[in-house]
């Protein structure tokens, strides 16, 4: 591993700091895309599809276009005779970003899958519009529905294989080896559900569009909807303050966007469209199912000499979404063959799009599943058994890891569970003060990757004494706002909450994404470049105004600490505020700008392979008796780099746990065999794990900085947490009940085959 990172920071760094803008979001300030409006605005309701497969015969929208208050019926029709000219104008085969769906919304008369935009009912009142698209009647030519959860169906899935990743021969070594495990193991589709729901709010001036959107890329979403809607990118801005998380969902523009977008150009009128927790179910992506085949060989005493992991996905007939399920599978243990192939199988669903580790978080469901049936065959504890296959380098890639403690995850997380105290018996341990509930424990590794992309950062020093810092990204609830604030703070001196953090805005300079657990990374570089370049210019402004202490001193001579200016080799005490400085230079602010590179352009971080690491420990408690599974203890250990903000990182895990119970236990998309409807597309029915759901978490961070990151060594924590919990509950759940659950979520019909006995 390369040497650590020389940079010391001040203790602003890694502390417990509470989110800047929680205040905001807490006394109801905050404006989430939804809250805003605008005089003369009005509300679009869509009419979403009755059927998963056909083709549209007609469209009749008369009688709702004379219903009171109605002001625009959009379909695919009439998609190009208003009067603004043609609603879509994407010139073909160019983006100038991701989208979720590669076309525009009403482009054909083709469905594909139930609840898709067949039309658009605009009114002046919501419920005025509710009233319309439910009268908008739509007759189909209705075609055969596939939504059948069976993946490898020889009628209609031969699909080519994809080899993603190949070393030595899986074949041979498998075939040789004395202990294997063959076996099958299926995640479902499951559906994001963020508290707030995807919303547009479009504003047109003539020239261009103000859209206030729920996007975890306004940059990405500007450059989008440019293209979609054919206007220069200048003429086009993404506004998204707040967001009530998104787990992927809202990385990349979904057609609503377009559609409000041109509906409140056609009309030239502000436009707002929310999106309802029923259309969630359908017309904003969700992770795909998957069915995974895993064939594991080791030898007698414990090493892995083969790995075959075989997959494959569903994705719609409008995209080909590939859920990444072999993201970890190459580099996570040492084997000297090894084989990850995959498959696209086509469903009547909506298009999948990320969710949470993407990829990998099915994926170590079943790598990590089948490693623990293996260390169950092979009489091994399952810790000591990851253990003895560890490795320092990504045998994938020949490259040594920039930073890899996976061994003192398990290690750790080991003595913080008490696994010493495991007896490895199906069914022998019980609760201390309750001899009617069995326990359970299971372990899981986790990891996920680490990178950086592009990012530019702006600073000013003002002369008030605070300090504004901004960048076109945005906070998807993670504590991006705060670890802004951080950096400026450890690097002036300056206190936090004497600076301003503007976020949210395309207008901005360009940042990232908030996706793949990159943007702490990506955008701490380029803040601290243009914090740095601010104190430059306030240094630059002591030395050449006069009257100032430090005037005609050279530039080496001085420092820029605790918010003043100093002679570098005296205390910071002994020198002057910066904003005294700028008021007698009478200049408002000394100004940074701040520029880092992806990590792919550092040729120093192309010798290495960057991920994160992790390990999860689960309790289950199981009471036969009733036939009721509880998770009640979770030992969550992070190699996540340095960890900027203990809480906001702490509360990434704890929430991702969280979620893990749920992946486990009960979240699962049902689509209607019969149709294609998602028939469990509410609160009530598609259940997420709450409150009560919610085992003791305890949370670790072993926080090595990684140097290949930078300065600062951090990796991001968003999705690693999520990792490995589904497989150590189902570890848990086999050392309790004798019961191997291979398909997500476990069920007590899956329980009640138990054997064991109180
Ligand atoms: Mo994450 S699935 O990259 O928001």
């Amino acid at each position: 591993m390369p040497d650590a990172a020389a940079y010391t920071p001040s203790a602003v760094i890694g502390s417990d700091l509470p989110r800047i803008d929680g205040p905001l979001k807490t006394t109801g300030a905050a404006q989430y895309a939804a809250d805003f409006h605008f005089p003369g605005l009005v509300h679009a309701v869509p009419v979403t599809s009755t059927r998963a497969a056909g083709t549209i015969r007609s469209i009749d929208t008369s009688s709702a276009e004379k219903m009171p208050g109605v002001v625009l019926v959009l379909h695919h029709g009439n998609l190009n005779t208003g009067n603004a000219g043609p609603l879509f104008r994407m010139a073909p085969g160019g983006h100038g970003g991701r989208t979720s769906e590669a076309r525009p919304p009403l482009e054909d008369q083709t469905v594909r899958y139930w609840g898709q935009y067949v039309a658009l009912a605009v009114a002046e009142t919501l419920e005025q519009a509710q009233t319309a698209a439910a009268a908008v009647t739509v007759e189909y030519e209705a075609d055969p529905v596939n939504v059948s959860p069976k993946l490898d169906d020889p009628q209609t899935d031969e699909l080519p294989l994809h080899t993603e990743s190949k070393r030595g021969d899986v074949e041979r070594a498998f075939a040789s080896a004395p202990v294997k495990v063959d076996e099958t193991y299926v995640t479902p589709a499951e559906t994001h559900n963020p508290m707030e729901m995807h919303a547009t709010v479009a504003v047109w001036d003539g020239k261009g569009f103000t859209l206030y959107e729920t996007s975890q890329g306004v940059v990405n979403a500007q450059h989008v909807m440019a293209e979609t809607l054919g206007v220069p990118r200048e003429n086009i801005q993404v506004i998204t303050r707040f967001l009530g998380s998104g787990f992927g969902g809202k990385l990349f523009p979904w057609p609503h966007s377009a559609l409000a977008a041109a509906a409140a150009r056609q009309l030239n009128r502000p436009v707002k469209l929310s999106v309802t927790r029923k259309m969630m179910f359908m017309d904003v992506g969700h992770r795909p199912r998957t069915q995974q085949h895993m064939k594991l060989g080791a030898t007698a005493d414990g090493k892995l000499v083969s790995l075959h992991h075989d997959y494959r996905n569903h994705t719609s007939f409008g995209d080909d979404i590939r859920e990444n399920c072999g993201e970890a599978t190459p580099f996570l243990y040492s084997t000297p063959n090894l084989l990850v192939t995959s498959a696209l199988v086509r469903r009547n669903v909506g298009t999948p799009t990320p969710m949470r580790g993407p990829g990998a978080v099915p994926g170590l469901y079943a790598l990590e599943s089948a490693m623990d049936e293996l260390a169950i065959k092979l009489n091994m504890d399952p810790v000591e058994f990851r253990l003895k296959n560890d490795t320092l380098t990504d045998e994938s890639q020949n490259k040594p890891f920039s930073s890899r403690h996976y061994k003192e995850c398990l290690e750790l997380g080991a003595e913080k569970f008490g696994w010493d105290d495991r007896t490895p018996g199906i069914g022998s341990m019980r609760k201390e003060d309750d001899d009617n509930i069995i326990l359970g424990w299971g372990v899981a590794g986790a990891s996920w990757g680490a990178g950086r992309g592009p990012c530019q950062a702006s600073v000013a020093l003002l002369n008030d004494g605070t300090a504004r810092v901004s960048c076109g990204t945005q906070d998807v609830g993670t504590g991006t706002y705060t670890v802004f604030a951080q950096v400026v703070s450890d690097r002036t001196g300056i206190p936090v909450d004497r600076i301003r953090v503007v976020l949210g805005d395309s207008s901005l300079v360009p940042g990232p994404t908030s996706g793949g657990s990159t943007a702490t990374a990506t955008v701490l570089p380029a803040i601290a470049d243009a914090t740095d370049n601010a104190t430059k210019v306030a240094i630059a402004t002591a030395i050449s105004t006069a009257g100032s202490p430090f005037h005609r001193k050279t530039a080496d001579s001085l420092a820029f600490s605790e918010g003043k200016i100093h002679i570098k080799t005296q205390a910071a005490s002994t020198g002057m505020p910066y904003e005294q400085i700028l008021k007698m230079a009478q200049v408002a602010a000394a100004n940074g700008e701040g520029n880092s590179g992806a990590i792919n352009s550092d040729p120093k971080a192309r010798n290495y392979s960057t991920h994160s690491f992790g390990a999860q420990f689960v309790e289950v408690e199981w009471d036969p008796g009733i036939a009721r599974l509880r998770v009640s203890r979770v030992v969550s250990v992070i190699d996540g780099g340095r960890i900027i903000n203990h809480k906001t990182a702490a509360n990434q895990i704890l929430g991702a746990v969280v979620m893990g119970v749920g992946m486990g236990m009960l979240e699962e998309t049902i689509y209607d065999w019969r149709n294609g409807l998602p028939i469990n597309s509410n609160f009530a029915d598609y259940m997420v794990a709450t409150h009560a759901d919610s085992p003791q978490i305890d949370v670790h961070f072993l926080n090595y900085p990684d140097p290949i990151l930078g300065e600062y060594g951090a990796r991001g924590i968003g999705e690693i947490g999520l990792a490995g919990v589904a497989p150590a509950m189902t570890a848990a759940v086999y050392h309790a009940t004798g019961i191997r659950v291979r398909e997500l979520p476990i069920r007590i019909e899956d329980l009640l085959k138990s054997t064991v006995t109180i």
